[in-house]
């Protein structure tokens, strides 16, 4: 059986092609059939080439909820017709990365979809690993809000809040301000930190900064982020540096912005080296942390959108129907210009 799908042709190439229905190939397999689905700033990496290992012919995508089409024989946890939230991350939760929770980095899954196999931006996907790599949607769940926990909210979370050890009082500086920095300053909340600032040069996505909490938002086109971070920290920098954007200048205006005992946390997928200015760091006792999401916190995310504590509805920008995934992209990759942050694509 065919279905459409957003297809990868190598750099600068994609399309909305017809392409064969997944099937079940694993007993642990499930075939969703995808309901909502977005694209992530690391489809834009793809596309541009900074992830080389993508093979022509992919489709994209790591980020859905849908219904459960059908179920490999080894599938307890869902049946057909359940409704699900896909990770990004596939977890076969029994290698010794998935032993600890490091899912990112499980031996058979991790970050695979729309990346070694194909992805969530088509009719169906096939989730292998599906017990431990879907989680159930809550009746009445609202989708919108909900398919942010299968990539952005986690990431921030994690990759940012977790990794830089986010404190009660601390004053933390996102650099980025695009739906994973957005995720990240969502996130940082729940801790209560005195100063949160959030760096960008778009000016339409610091103003939804401002609207999700930031206490203060700087662009920084004019190249004095740093002096104005130094200015609003009483001369100390940020405790909490969080890198959002994946570029050696974004990496090296971090350096500049953190406090003697900080921590730098990056989120971005870089496709370029950036340069460690260990000739000022080394004396001011920071720590940097790298991470691919793992994925391990969504349970408890999940209740934390349920109740209300955390609200990623505030993200979305742009709804589409799935079929007008290469416009999506088109936005997207124009943000600044579209005034866009997360889009939604539905097939109902
Ligand atoms: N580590 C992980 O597991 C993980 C998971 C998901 C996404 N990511 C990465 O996180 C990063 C952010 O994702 P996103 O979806 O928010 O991407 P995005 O492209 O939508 O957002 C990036 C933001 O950076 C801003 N920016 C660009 N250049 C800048 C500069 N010189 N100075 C200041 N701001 C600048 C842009 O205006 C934009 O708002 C990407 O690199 C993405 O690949 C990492
Ligand atoms: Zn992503
Ligand atoms: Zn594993």
């Amino acid at each position: 059986m065919i279905m459409k799908a957003l297809v990868y042709h190598g750099p600068g190439k994609i399309s909305w092609d017809e392409k064969p229905r997944p099937t079940v190939q694993e007993a642990t397999d499930a075939i969703v059939r995808i309901t909502t689905t977005t694209v992530c700033g690391s489809d834009l990496h793809i596309l541009k080439g900074d992830v080389p290992e993508v093979a022509a012919g992919r489709i994209l995508g790591h980020e859905a909820i849908g219904i459960v089409e059908e179920v490999g024989a080894g599938v307890q946890a869902f049946k057909k017709g359940d409704k699900v939230i896909v990770s990004c991350i596939t977890s076969c939760a029994k290698c010794d990365f998935c032993r600890k929770a490091m899912y990112s980095h499980c031996r058979r899954g991790g970050w695979i979809l729309g990346h070694s196999i194909d992805g969530t931006q088509a009719d169906y996907a096939r989730i292998p690993y599906a017990d431990t790599s879907l989680h159930a949607l809550p009746e009445g769940g609202d989708e919108e809000a909900l398919v942010m926990l299968s990539d952005i909210i986690p990431t921030g979370f994690e990759c940012g809040v977790l990794n830089g050890r986010v404190q009660p009082g601390d004053s933390v500086a996102i650099v980025g301000a695009g739906p994973v920095g957005l995720a990240a300053l969502l996130t940082a909340r729940l801790y209560s930190p005195s100063q949160l600032i959030v760096i960008d040069q778009d000016e339409n996505r610091l103003t939804a900064a401002k609207s999700l909490g930031a206490t203060r938002t700087i662009n920084s086109a004019d190249g004095q982020a740093a002096e104005k971070v130094s200015t609003l920290t009483g001369g100390m920098g940020a405790d909490v540096v969080i890198e959002a954007v994946g570029l050696p200048a974004t990496f090296e205006l971090c350096q500049q912005l953190v406090a003697p005992g900080g921590r730098i946390a990056n989120i971005g997928v870089h496709g370029k080296s950036a340069t460690l200015h260990l000739e000022t760091l080394w004396c001011r006792n920071v720590t940097l942390t790298t991470r691919l999401v793992d994925t391990a916190t969504t349970p408890m995310l999940l209740k934390a959108v349920l109740s209300g504590l955390i609200d990623p509805k505030g993200l979305v920008s742009h709804r589409f129907p799935l079929a007008d995934a290469m416009k999506a992209y088109d936005i997207f990759a124009n943000a600044a210009r579209e005034k866009a942050l997360k889009l939604i694509l539905t097939a109902h």
